[in-house]
């Protein structure tokens, strides 16, 4: 009952002629698989080259959202142009956003729930740094992530939002979690969604796993009960080898 969702975030990558190359083999792909889900993240500034070849199928997302509409909010983008532009989903709460740019979560709260208000489906990123991994607090921030993550947040449709587990020390470092520890926490998460939504809305929320997800993993992971898709970051800048994750066995 969970569509498996493969998406690719380019982050700040391509030039908009590989761009539009890329998008147009990812589009190739997803016009094959039509049993899961494709969706990419390129850079803003391609979305709309991007769009040109995306066809039907492969879904346009952002990398980040702003929760206003429109006014003074230099740098950020509104879910209005996102639409504008043809995505469909967002990303938010990135570790990247939450690390680097030191969004926390009340202000990714504000851009889910931004997002949700335009008719943008969220990808509410969470996960836990290797420090607190080794302090025994996993389960801790994660419930924290989710819990301020959703706050206000009511859902009468769980194909409006998903969430992907992407635990810090995992992402482009080429260490992956090993398939038990994925599953674990996908099922904590789970049980956190349980806890806020009613029971079909939260076993039908699909929860992806990220962090070095690559040709060589995805068929593990993917077999793993509670995983339901994939977000990808480096793998995800070859055709080649976003197109071996997405069809995964
Ligand atoms: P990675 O990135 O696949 O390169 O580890 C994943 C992500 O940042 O979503």
């Amino acid at each position: 009952m969970r569509t498996p969702l493969i998406a690719g975030n380019w982050k700040m990558h391509l030039s908009l002629a590989e761009a539009r190359a890329l998008a147009a083999a990812v589009a190739g792909v997803a016009a094959a698989c039509p049993d899961r889900e494709v969706m990419i993240a390129p850079p803003y500034t391609a979305l709309a080259a991007v769009r040109e070849v995306a066809g039907e199928r492969l879904i346009l997302a952002g990398q980040n959202v702003c929760w206003e509409e429109k006014g003074a909010f230099t740098g950020e983008i509104s879910p209005l142009m996102l639409r504008e532009l043809g995505c469909r989903m967002v990303i938010v709460g990135h570790s990247e956003r939450r690390h680097i740019f030191h969004e926390d979560n009340r202000m990714i709260n504000r851009r889910l729930r931004g997002a949700l208000r335009q008719g943008l489906i969220p990808i509410l990123c969470i996960g836990e740094t290797l420090a607190e991994r080794d302090s025994a607090k996993t389960m801790e921030v994660l419930d924290q992530q989710v819990r301020e993550g959703l706050d206000q947040v009511s859902l009468s449709d769980p194909a409006r939002l998903v969430i992907a587990y992407e635990p810090v020390w995992a992402i482009g470092t080429g260490k992956t979690a090993g398939t038990d520890q994925a599953q674990e926490a996908h099922v904590f998460v789970r049980r956190l969604l349980a806890a806020l939504y009613e029971k079909n809305i939260a076993a039908g929320i699909r929860i992806l796993y990220g962090g070095s997800v690559n040709p060589a993993n995805v068929d593990e992971l993917m077999a793993q009960a509670d995983i339901d898709g994939a977000l990808v970051g480096g793998a995800s800048l070859s055709a080649e080898s976003f197109e071996r994750v997405i069809r995964f066995a």
